[in-house]
């Protein structure tokens, strides 16, 4: 017979095998660390240009950077600092390398969602993460899943439940409840809403109290910040049931779209949400919050069974919210009904040899139309590798596996990468300005 001490035993068991690993992986003090790029990347990968005109322009401006050679080669090498460095200053056919940002309005947030497990959603987040870095965004994560698999793959494993989305919507409830006791709430109406007392096991915890950057955490991308989440705060879901019971005014839904809304608007460029495989509490928030909505699947019948269950869940949530919160509630700068710019299907592990994938592809096309991404995420071992390794297959040199391999693992993720940003540039057109 087993009992949860056994469960304790063989977790902690487990856990001294996850610090081997990240010691194994990370620098000797256990953090991660970036890797500096090469010039071959930097010219042909990143700026998208050939690699004698970037040295052209490197040899004609000594102001610019030029990175550090290695003592195995020829090339220089570039953190990226110098890359983004090198991205403001540098102009070719005196076209500039800054990726398109409309000046005035806030990030675009997308939510990577969908509640079939193991669809590629972390994977597919850490991937346009990382190429929208190297694309010179600012971008932040959202980590909305307890499992935490893109936390850990960002290096942050010390994080407490009051730091994940779980305290941004117990603070919320707390912020809110105290507004709706003391502001002039039913001011149109002219009755005053019943006052609200939540018990001290929340309002002790001292997350009223949290700033707006408390949450963020810097990670080894420098223009790469992330909002984590651990195992406990899979608490969250057990938790809001009771706290909606303690304020049923709360509208519960928009407290992260809330909390976006107070950071400044030119803080970030891409806001991602890495989503549970789940329908609960925290992924209608992240639904909410978002412009943009991925849906990741696998390209087997049964990966297409559950996404047709997932879209059609998620659409009777977002009714269920329209229709039982009336519409003069504060939702924040988001308001009911729940619209989004755009929603798109990508399928993932993707292999295009394969005829039972290639009419999978075939009829998300046929039932979904252009909603489908023209570029699908294949199925490439340099994930698996680079999973080993708790990384990105950007982050990984490719000196470490055949070139063939990365550059195969590459491309996919960039082609990929580059139709999310064309729905990320035009949802900017319907994103309103801010004052
Ligand atoms: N393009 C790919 N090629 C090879 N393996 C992949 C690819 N994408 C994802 N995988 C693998 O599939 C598994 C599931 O991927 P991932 O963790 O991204 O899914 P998920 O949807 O986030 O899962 P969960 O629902 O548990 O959060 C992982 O082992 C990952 O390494
Ligand atoms: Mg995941």
């Amino acid at each position: 017979m087993y009992t949860h001490e056994d469960l304790s035993r063989l977790q902690a068991q487990s856990l001294k095998l996850q610090g081997w690993i990240r010691q194994q992986t990370f620098s000797p003090e256990m953090e991660k660390t970036l890797r500096r790029f090469s010039s071959w990347e930097v010219s042909e990968l990143i700026f998208r240009v050939n690699q004698s005109t970037f040295r052209g322009k490197l040899a004609a401006d000594p102001s610019l950077p030029v990175g550090e050679v290695e003592p195995d080669g020829r090339q220089r090498w570039f953190s990226l600092e110098e890359i983004n460095a090198l991205r403001r200053k540098l102009k070719i056919n005196r076209k500039s390398l800054m990726p398109p940002r409309p000046a005035g309005k806030r990030a675009v947030r997308a939510a990577i969602a969908n509640f079939k497990g193991g669809a590629g959603k972390s994977t597919v987040a850490l991937h346009f993460a990382h190429a929208a870095a190297l694309d010179g965004y600012r971008v932040l994560v959202v980590d909305f899943d307890p499992q935490a698999t893109l936390s850990h793959s960002m290096g942050l494993t010390d994080v407490s439940e009051e730091h994940t989305v779980w305290g941004i919507m117990a603070r919320d409830l707390i912020r809110e409840t105290e507004r709706m006791n003391t502001g002039p709430v039913g001011a149109e109406t002219g009755a005053a809403l019943p006052r609200r007392h939540l018990p001290a096991s929340i309002t002790g915890l001292g997350l009223g109290e949290l700033r707006l950057a408390d949450f963020i955490r810097p990670t080894s991308w420098p223009t790469i910040d992330a909002i984590p989440s651990c195992a406990n705060a899979a608490f969250v879901e057990f938790a809001s049931a009771q706290y909606r019971h303690l304020n049923p005014d709360w509208s519960f839904f928009a407290a992260v779209s809330r909390y976006l809304d107070q950071i400044p608007d030119d803080s970030y460029d891409l806001i991602l949400f890495d989503c549970p495989p789940a329908i609960g509490y925290q992924s209608m928030n992240a639904v909410f919050a978002a412009d943009v909505l991925y849906i990741p699947s696998g390209p087997g019948y049964w990966e297409y069974d559950s996404t047709t269950s997932f879209i059609g869940q998620l659409s009777e949530a977002l009714e269920d919210l329209s229709a039982g919160f009336d519409a003069t509630l504060p939702t924040g700068k988001v308001t009911l009904p729940k619209s989004f710019c755009d929603i798109r299907f990508l399928l993932t592990r993707f292999e295009p040899g394969n005829d039972l994938h290639r009419a999978m592809f075939d009829a998300f096309r046929k039932v979904f139309g252009d909603r489908v991404a023209a570029n699908p995420v294949e199925m490439t071992r340099a994930v698996e590798q680079s999973g080993r390794f708790l990384s990105s297959v950007y982050e990984m040199d490719y000196r470490e596996m055949t070139r063939e391999t990365w550059r195969r693992a590459r491309s996919t993720f960039d082609n990929a990468y580059q139709e999310f940003r064309d729905v990320v540039i035009s949802a900017w057109d319907k994103v309103e300005a801010g004052e």
